[in-house]
C-alpha cells in the first residue's frame, strides 16, 4: 500500500500518495469564476482600506493589518480587497489556504444538516465528542497520518500543538527515567509548588531562526524576531545552529556538507552541556524547512543524523510541520523527503489542515487522562472541512499539480536570478514552497510593495527573503502572472 524507500521504510502518507504519482497532469485544476489576472483600480492601499484601518486602530494595535478583504468576492487564487482591487494571492493568509477562496465544494459542506449541527453545537471534544468522532478521526488518520504515527490529537492552533507536543516529550522522558507512570507522593506534592522532582528541570532544544509559536512555552523555542519575545520570561533551553546553505546547491556541495556537520556538532555539544547543567534535553523541535526564519533548508542527511543524535540521547524528535504540512512542498508531509530510519516521534500541524494537532508514536502515548487536555481540543467544524479538502486533494491530484507548478516556477526563477543578480539570489524550494533572497532587507520590502501595487501578494521572511505560499491549485498560468510581475518589478528596481 505504501511506497518503499531505499531504506525499506515507507515514505508516503496513505491515500494521498497512492494517487497523484502519475508523470503528468492531464489538465491544470480549474476554479470556476476565477479572474484571469489581477486588476488594480485604486492606489494601494485604497481610500476605503485607509478608512477601515483608521477605525480599527482606535480599537486595537492594528499595525500588522495590511489589507481588508471582501470575502464574498474573493475566489480561488485571487482575493478582492475593500477597494475592489483584485490580487493574485501567493501568500494565502499566511500559508493556510489549500484550496483558495470560496472553493465551491467547501461552500457546500455545511448544507448537510448533520454537519451544520456539528458546527453549531461545538463540543468539548475531550469529554463529549460526537458519536461519529472516532470514525472521523480514523478517516483523517487513514488518509494522511505520517508513516508510523497512528495516534492523533487535535488542537486549536500551531503554537498549542507544539506546546502539547513538548508535554508529551517531557512525560515520555520522565516515564523512561522512572520506569513507569506511578508518581511518588513527593512528585505529586512538589509539582503543585513548581518544584522538582514533580516539576523536573527538562529542556526542549530548538534552532537559531526557528519559529514554533508565541505561547509562553513555544516562545522559548522560537528564535526569530525580537519583537515576538521581548519582555517575556523564557526557559533556560538550548539553541543549536541550523544550516545556512550557499546556492545553487550543486555548486556548493562540499561547503554545505561542512555546514551540516557544524550544526550537528552544536546539537551534540548542547545535549552534553545541558545534561551537565542538570537540565537534560527531553525533546528537539525542528521545522523541515525553517519558514519564518527565512526559508532555510537542510539536507536529508542533516535530518537523519539529527534523528540519530536524538535517539542516542533518549530525546523525542518533534517535526514542526505547521507550515510545511498539507502538501505545499509536493508531498503531504515535508519530512517524507528525508528518507529517515524511522518516523519522527511527533509531527505537529495546523495552517493548511485548518485546525491544529499532532500525530505521535506509541512511545509518546500518555497513560492518564487530562494530561494533555483543554476545553475544545480542536473543532469538528474544521475537521469536516479537512475531510473534504483531503478528498479534493486526492481526486484532483493536487500534490502532482504542486510538484509540476513548483518545478516550473523554480526553473524560471533560477533563470531570472541570473538576469537580476545580485538583486535576487539563492532561489530554493520544494513544490511551490519557494523563496528567493533579496540583496538587502530594504530591496525585499520594495519588491513586496511594488508587487502588491501591481496586484500580487507575496510574503516576506527573516531577514531578506521573499517567499511564496500559494494554494495547492496554483498552476502554470498563475505562476506566469507572478513571474511577469516580478520581472517588471526587478527591471524597475534595477533602473532606480
Ligand atoms: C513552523 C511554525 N510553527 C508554529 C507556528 C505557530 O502557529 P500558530 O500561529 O497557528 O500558533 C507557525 C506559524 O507561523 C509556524 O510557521
Amino acid at each position: 500500500m505504501w511506497s518503499k524507500c531505499s531504506r525499506g521504510c515507507s515514505t508516503s502518507s496513505r491515500l494521498i500518495f497512492q494517487i497523484g504519482n502519475s508523470a503528468s497532469l492531464a489538465t491544470s485544476p480549474e476554479i470556476a469564476g476565477e479572474p484571469t489576472g489581477p486588476c488594480i483600480k485604486t492606489s494601494v492601499p485604497g481610500p476605503k482600506t485607509k478608512q477601515l484601518l483608521c477605525e480599527l486602530s482606535k480599537l486595537q494595535q492594528a499595525g500588522s493589518t495590511e489589507i481588508f478583504i471582501n470575502y464574498d468576492k474573493s475566489i480561488g487564487n485571487y482575493l478582492v480587497d475593500a477597494d475592489e482591487n483584485t490580487y493574485l494571492d501567493t501568500y494565502t493568509q499566511i500559508a493556510t489556504m489549500p484550496l483558495g477562496y470560496n472553493h465551491p465544494e467547501l461552500l457546500q459542506v455545511f448544507r448537510n444538516e448533520h454537519d451544520l449541527k456539528c458546527l453549531v453545537n461545538r463540543p468539548a471534544l475531550g469529554v463529549y465528542p460526537g458519536e461519529d468522532w472516532p470514525q472521523r478521526m480514523n478517516h483523517i488518520a487513514d488518509a494522511i497520518a505520517p508513516y508510523g504515527l497512528r495516534h492523533l490529537n487535535t488542537m486549536m492552533c500551531g503554537a498549542c500543538s507544539n506546546e502539547n507536543a513538548f508535554k508529551h516529550a517531557f512525560m515520555a522522558y520522565r516515564r523512561k527515567v522512572r520506569g513507569d507512570d506511578n508518581f511518588t507522593e513527593e512528585e505529586k506534592q512538589s509539582c503543585v509548588l513548581n518544584k522538582p522532582p514533580g516539576s523536573p528541570n527538562l529542556a526542549i532544544m530548538s534552532f537559531l531562526h526557528g519559529f514554533h509559536g508565541r505561547t509562553i512555552g513555544t516562545l522559548s523555542t522560537t528564535r526569530s524576531k525580537y519583537i515576538q519575545k521581548i519582555d517575556i520570561p523564557a526557559f533556560d533551553w538550548p539553541m543549536a545552529n541550523f544550516p545556512q546553505y550557499l546556492y545553487p546547491l550543486e555548486e556548493h556541495e562540499e561547503c554545505n556538507r561542512v555546514e551540516d556537520y557544524r550544526c550537528l556538532a552544536s546539537v551534540e555539544e548542547l545535549f552534553e552541556k545541558w545534561c551537565k547543567k542538570g537540565i537534560p534535553v527531553a525533546g528537539v523541535i525542528v521545522e523541515p524547512i525553517q519558514s519564518e526564519g527565512g526559508d532555510n533548508h537542510a539536507s536529508p542527511t542533516f535530518f537523519r543524523k539529527l534523528q540519530a543524535i536524538c535517539k542516542r540521547n533518549n530525546a523525542a524528535l518533534i517535526m514542526d510541520e505547521v507550515q510545511t504540512g498539507g502538501g505545499p512542498t509536493g508531498k503531504f508531509w515535508c519530512h517524507e523527503y528525508f528518507d529517515m530510519e524511522s518516523p519522527p516521534d511527533i509531527v505537529t500541524f495546523s495552517k493548511k489542515l485548518q485546525l491544529g494537532g499532532y500525530f505521535f508514536s506509541d512511545d509518546m502515548m500518555v497513560n492518564q487522562p487530562f494530561r494533555t487536555f483543554n476545553t475544545w481540543m480542536g473543532d469538528p467544524g474544521k475537521v469536516i472541512l479537512l475531510e473534504k479538502i483531503i478528498d479534493i486533494i486526492v481526486r484532483d491530484q493536487l500534490l502532482q499539480n504542486v510538484r509540476l507548478t513548483g518545478d516550473y516556477l523554480l526553473k524560471q526563477l533560477q533563470c531570472m536570478e541570473k538576469e537580476f543578480s545580485p538583486i535576487i539570489h539563492s532561489t530554493r524550494g520544494r513544490g511551490t514552497f519557494i523563496a528567493i533572497t533579496a540583496e538587502t532587507p530594504e530591496k525585499r520590502d520594495e519588491m513586496i510593495k511594488r508587487l502588491k501595487s501591481k496586484g500580487v501578494i507575496c510574503g516576506g521572511a527573516h531577514p531578506q527573503t521573499l517567499r511564496l505560499r500559494p494554494t495547492l491549485l496554483f498552476s502554470k498560468n498563475h505562476a506566469d502572472i507572478f513571474l511577469d510581475k516580478l520581472n517588471e518589478v526587478l527591471k524597475d528596481i534595477k533602473k532606480a
